[in-house]
């Protein structure tokens, strides 16, 4: 079967990477890809933010099957649209999406279906801000509602900074589009986890948990980025603990969306804070993590696309996902000036196949006169799994030492959290 993969970074590399071993899968076409997936899939360019643009290419490639990776196609509504047209479709419908697309939409169905979160106030108004303010202590989070790639959290160590900020989310000044809803939330503390559950509109089925590192700078120091590394090990959720996250979040949030008439398929990505409270939702999303995939795909032993067929038909509950046990992890090569300015088109060597089992993903990377060349601030995911995870750090480490671009940064302690422990 010939399938189509939407997306273009490490992530979606990871996805090719593992439906090309699917013996079903016949024909990948990526769109747009990147310079990595060109042994695996046709890339074909896209507007990955015009519905036009995807819904046009689907009917010309006309593919059995089509699995979206970024959140903005689903925020925009693309599985309804190819659904309508009769195209077969991995992820949420737009209204499932909200999960993500809106916090809004997130914080208040938490409510609805006792799902453990922080307190919050939903705002409209700079006046609503100011007259929620005074019940939160700070620091305070204030957080944007819709889709801000990272940006739009902010975390303020004074109600004045918190009213500020608030108001340039509103005024536009801060994240470039007008923000209409403004979320207030009490601040937790905690060890962050990552879950990953398949979604078939009546049932959750648990896939991993991982853990990112969103800061640029060793020790969770710098700005926010899209992610330097991740690792999925079997420890970071006790198999009790996954199962009180399955009964309480999971399967709650698959209950929910049914009985309100948006069941939700796809993939529940849920971004835990670890409290002294227990467990809350920091945020959904409702689709695979980057750089989490990559890590999880060197673990996953069942065919994808056995997930993907699962979600879509409702027979999630036939399906067992089996992990290899032990760890895996990814650290990623980022440009020079990354998650600030940073230049493209940086020659990169030393990607030869290497034999020592390391994986390296293309995140942000294009070809050039038959050179492979940066293109983007991630620019390499760099991957391996292991019994152990320290192990499978080591040798990922000892592989980067070989690659090589002008200006490439990478944090040296991914899955620090782990080792110490
Ligand atoms: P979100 O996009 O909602 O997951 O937020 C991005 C990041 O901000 C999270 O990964 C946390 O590190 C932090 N964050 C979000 N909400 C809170 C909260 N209520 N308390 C503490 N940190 C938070
Ligand atoms: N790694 C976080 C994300 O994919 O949103």
């Amino acid at each position: 079967m010939k399938v189509l993969v939407i997306g273009g970074g490490g992530r979606e590399h990871a996805l090719v990477w593992a439906l090309r071993k699917s013996p079903s899968v016949t024909e990948i076409v990526a769109a747009p890809g990147n310079g990595g997936m060109a042994g695996l899939a046709h890339c074909i360019p896209v507007d990955g933010n015009s519905m036009p643009a995807m819904a046009n290419l689907v009917a010309i490639e006309k593919p059995d099957l089509t699995v979206i990776g970024p959140e903005v196609p689903l925020a925009l509504g693309l599985v309804d649209e190819l659904q309508s047209l009769g195209y077969r479709v991995f992820g949420p419908t737009k209204a499932a999406a909200q999960l993500e697309s809106s916090k809004a939409f997130a914080k208040e169905f938490m409510q609805r279906h006792s799902i453990p979160t922080a307190e919050y106030a939903l705002c409209t108004s700079f006046e609503d801000v100011k007259r929620e303010l005074p019940r939160f202590s700070v620091p305070v989070v204030v957080k944007a509602s819709g889709l801000a790639a990272g940006k739009g959290v902010v975390i303020c160590n004074t109600h004045l900074e918190a009213e500020e900020t608030a108001g340039q989310m509103f005024s536009g000044a801060l994240l470039g589009a007008v923000e209409t809803e403004v979320v207030l939330e009490e601040f937790l503390t905690g060890e962050e986890v990552s879950f990953f559950a398949l979604c078939d509109g009546k049932i959750a089925a648990p896939i991993a948990a991982a853990q990112d590192h969103k800061r640029v700078g060793e020790g969770d120091t710098g700005p926010n980025t899209g992610g330097m590394g991740a690792y999925s090990t079997d420890g970071l959720l006790t198999p009790a603990m996954q199962q009180w996250v399955m009964r309480n979040i999971a399967q709650k949030v698959v209950d929910g969306m049914a009985s309100e008439g948006t069941p939700f398929k796809g993939i529940l990505f849920i971004g835990l804070m670890m409290s002294p409270r227990g467990p809350m939702v920091l945020e959904f999303n409702t689709r695979w993590g980057d750089p989490e995939t990559e890590a999880i795909m060197l673990r996953l032993e069942t065919d994808l696309l056995d997930l993907f067929n699962a979600s879509i038909d409702g027979t999630a509950n036939e399906l067992t996902i089996k992990l290899k046990p032990g760890a895996s992890a990814t650290v990623i090569a980022a440009s020079g000036g990354y998650p600030g300015k940073y230049a493209s088109g940086k020659p990169i060597t030393g990607l030869e196949e290497s034999g020592d089992g390391v994986v390296i993903f293309h995140a942000g990377t294009a070809i050039k006169d038959g050179q492979t060349v940066t293109a983007g601030g991630r620019v390499l995911a760099v991957t391996a799994e292991s019994s152990d995870l320290r192990e499978a750090l080591e040798r990922i480490y000892e592989r980067m030492k070989t690659i090589s671009f002008e200006g490439m940064q990478y944090r040296r302690d991914i899955g620090h959290r782990a080792l110490r422990g």
